[in-house]
C-alpha cells in the first residue's frame, strides 16, 4: 500500500485515497452496487446451503459483482431481498435504530380479532423481547384466514411468524413487496435487476438519523 508492503490483514484502507497493489498490479475498489431481487418461495438467503436446497444466489446474472444478501427471507417467504457489496449501506438497512420500515403482506390462519389486532399493532412479546409498535392493515377477512399488512421498523429472525404465532394464529404465505421507498413492482419472480443511483438515494433518504453516526469508521493508517 502506498508503496510500502503491508501484512496487516486488519489495517483499513481508504480506497479513494490510499494507492493499493498486489504482486504489482493496482486494485480499484469495485463500484458500490445495490441489487433487489424477487425471492420465490423455497430459496434459502445463503451463499451455500448445507443441505443442497437453492440459494438466492443461483438467481443473481452472472454480471452482477459480488454481493452479499442484506438481512433475510425465510425458505418459505417470497418478496424483495436487497444485495449489496456496500456494508455500510446494508448496515443501515438492517439497522434498527434507522427505523427503515419493511412491509410484510401476511395471510395468517382463521379469524384475527380486533384485540389480536391491537395487540400487534401495540406490540408482542416474544423470546427476545417485546416488538416495536408495528402498522397493521386488514386487507381481507374470510372463516378460514386473514390477510394482512404488517410494517415493521425491525427485523428480527423469523419476527412476522412468530408475532403471528404470538397472538394464537399461523402464518400461511408470508411476502414482502416493500423496503422503505422501494417497492418489487413489475420484477418478475425470481429475477433481479441493479437499482439506479435515484434509488439509492431515495433508500438513504429514508433512513431516520442516529445522532452520533452517519459516517463509517474513519480508516486506521498504516503506522
Ligand atoms: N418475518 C418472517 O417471519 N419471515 C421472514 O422471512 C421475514 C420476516
Amino acid at each position: 500500500m502506498n508503496g510500502r508492503v503491508v501484512r496487516d490483514p486488519d489495517l483499513r484502507v481508504r480506497p479513494d485515497v490510499d494507492r493499493i497493489a498486489c504482486d504489482g498490479a493496482p486494485l480499484r475498489p469495485a463500484a458500490k452496487e445495490v441489487w433487489m431481487l424477487h425471492k420465490p418461495v423455497g430459496y434459502v438467503t445463503t451463499r451455500a446451503d448445507e443441505l443442497g436446497r437453492a440459494t438466492v444466489y443461483a438467481l443473481l446474472p452472472d454480471a452482477a459483482p459480488w454481493l452479499a444478501p442484506v438481512g433475510r427471507l425465510d425458505r418459505d417467504t417470497s418478496g424483495m431481498l436487497l444485495f449489496t457489496n456496500d456494508s455500510e449501506l446494508a448496515n443501515a438497512i438492517t439497522d434498527p435504530a434507522t427505523k427503515l420500515p419493511k412491509t410484510y403482506v401476511a395471510r395468517c390462519a382463521g379469524v384475527l380479532t380486533d384485540a389480536a389486532l391491537r395487540l400487534l399493532a401495540g406490540g408482542v412479546e416474544l423470546a427476545d423481547g417485546p416488538t416495536r409498535p408495528a402498522k397493521v392493515t386488514v386487507l381481507e377477512r374470510s372463516a378460514a384466514d386473514t390477510t394482512i399488512t404488517v410494517v415493521l421498523t425491525e427485523g428480527r429472525n423469523r419476527q412476522v411468524r412468530r408475532m403471528l404465532e404470538a397472538v394464537g394464529s399461523a402464518v400461511l404465505t408470508l411476502h414482502r413487496p416493500r423496503i422503505g421507498p422501494l417497492a418489487l413492482g413489475s420484477l418478475p419472480v425470481g429475477t433481479a435487476r441493479r437499482l439506479a443511483d435515484h434509488e439509492v438515494a431515495a433508500l438513504r433518504a429514508a433512513f431516520t438519523p442516529v445522532p452520533g453516526r452517519g459516517r463509517p469508521r474513519p480508516p486506521r493508517r498504516a503506522a
